[in-house]
C-alpha cells in the first residue's frame, strides 16, 4: 500500500495562504522542497506568472546568492524567500526596498520571539552584533518584464556553525534564531509576519510618497551611528565614524580630516 504523506511544499503553502492577512503580497505563492536559488527562480519567472507580491520559498537552496557575488549557505531550517515587487515601481524607490525588508524582518522577529534585532547598513539584520538575516535586491527594470526581486535569507532553525565555518575574515559572524531564542520557531508563522510587515511598509510608506520616513524608522532600529567603521571594497579602505543615512540611502561617514564621505550600496562595512 502506498502511504500518502503531505509534502513540505503543500503544507507550507496551504498554511501560509490561510494565515496571511495581506491584500496584495503573497496572493501568489510558490514553495519548493529544493531550488538552486529562489532569487534566480523569481528573476526568471515571466511577469505574467510573477505578479506584484508573488512569493517564492525553498526549504533549502543549493546555490543561494548573497550580495556582491557572494554565495549564501541555505540548508533546511532557514527561511529562503524571494518576493516580486512591481512592475509599476519607481526607480527612485529601489534603494528603499532593502530597508523595508530589514524593518519587516526585525518586526517579525520581535513579534514571534520578543527578541530585539538591530539593523546594519545596507541590508543586514543583527542579533547581538551577529548577522541573522541578509537581504538581496535584484533590479530588472531594463528587461521586458520589469520588476524588483527582494530576497530574504533568514537563519532560523539552523546551527550557526554551518554558516560561520564558511565565512571569510571580513564578514560579520552569523547567528540564528534557534541559537538566540533557544528553540526552533514556526517558519510559516515567521513568514506570515514578515510578509504582513512588508505589505505594511510598502503601502503605508514606499508607495505613498513617504519613502524618507522609512530612513527615519530604519535609523531608529540601528546602533551604527557614532561608531567607528571601516569600509573596504578590495581596492580602497575608508575609515571613519558612521554619522547618517543620506536621502538616497547611502551611508555617510565622517573621516579623520572631518570631511564627509558618501558610501554607496555596493560596499561592505565592518566595525572597528
Ligand atoms: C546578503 O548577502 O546578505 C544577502 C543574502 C540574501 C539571501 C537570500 S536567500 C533567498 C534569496 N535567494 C537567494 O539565492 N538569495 C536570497
Amino acid at each position: 500500500m502506498v502511504e500518502l504523506t503531505e509534502s513540505f511544499e503543500s503544507i507550507f503553502k496551504t498554511k501560509l495562504a490561510r494565515l496571511l492577512m495581506t491584500n496584495r503580497f503573497g496572493k501568489s505563492i510558490y514553495v519548493f522542497d529544493e531550488l538552486d536559488s529562489t532569487q534566480d527562480y523569481a528573476n526568471a519567472l515571466p511577469i505574467t506568472e510573477s505578479v506584484h507580491g508573488t512569493i517564492v520559498i525553498a526549504r533549502k537552496q543549493n546555490m543561494g546568492k548573497g550580495r556582491i557575488g557572494r554565495s549564501w549557505i541555505s540548508p533546511e531550517g532557514g527561511l529562503w524567500m524571494s518576493i516580486v515587487i512591481g512592475p509599476d515601481f519607481s526607480a527612485d524607490n529601489i534603494i528603499f526596498t532593502q530597508f523595508i525588508g530589514a524593518l519587516a524582518v526585525a518586526d517579525a522577529i520581535q513579534q514571534t520571539t520578543k527578541i530585539r534585532s538591530r539593523l546594519k547598513w545596507p541590508n543586514d539584520v543583527l542579533i547581538n552584533e551577529k548577522k541573522v538575516c541578509g537581504i538581496l535586491v535584484d533590479v530588472n527594470l531594463e528587461s521586458k518584464d520589469k520588476k524588483i526581486v527582494m530576497g530574504l535569507g533568514l537563519n532560523a532553525n539552523i546551527e550557526s556553525s554551518l554558516i560561520n565555518d564558511y565565512l571569510t575574515a571580513d564578514t560579520t559572524r552569523a547567528t540564528t534564531i534557534k541559537e538566540e531564542y533557544g528553540n526552533d520557531i514556526d517558519l510559516v508563522n515567521l513568514t506570515k509576519s514578515i510578509v504582513d510587515r512588508i505589505e505594511y511598509y510598502y503601502y503605508d510608506f514606499l508607495s505613498s510618497g513617504k519613502a524618507l520616513e522609512i530612513i527615519a524608522l530604519w535609523k531608529k532600529n540601528s546602533d551604527m551611528f557614532g561608531r567607528r567603521a571601516i569600509v573596504y571594497d578590495g581596492i580602497e579602505k575608508i575609515m571613519g565614524e558612521v554619522i547618517d543615512i543620506a536621502h538616497d540611502g547611502s551611508l555617510l561617514m565622517k573621516l579623520a580630516d572631518e570631511s564627509i564621505r558618501k558610501i554607496t550600496y555596493f560596499r561592505n562595512v565592518t566595525f572597528r
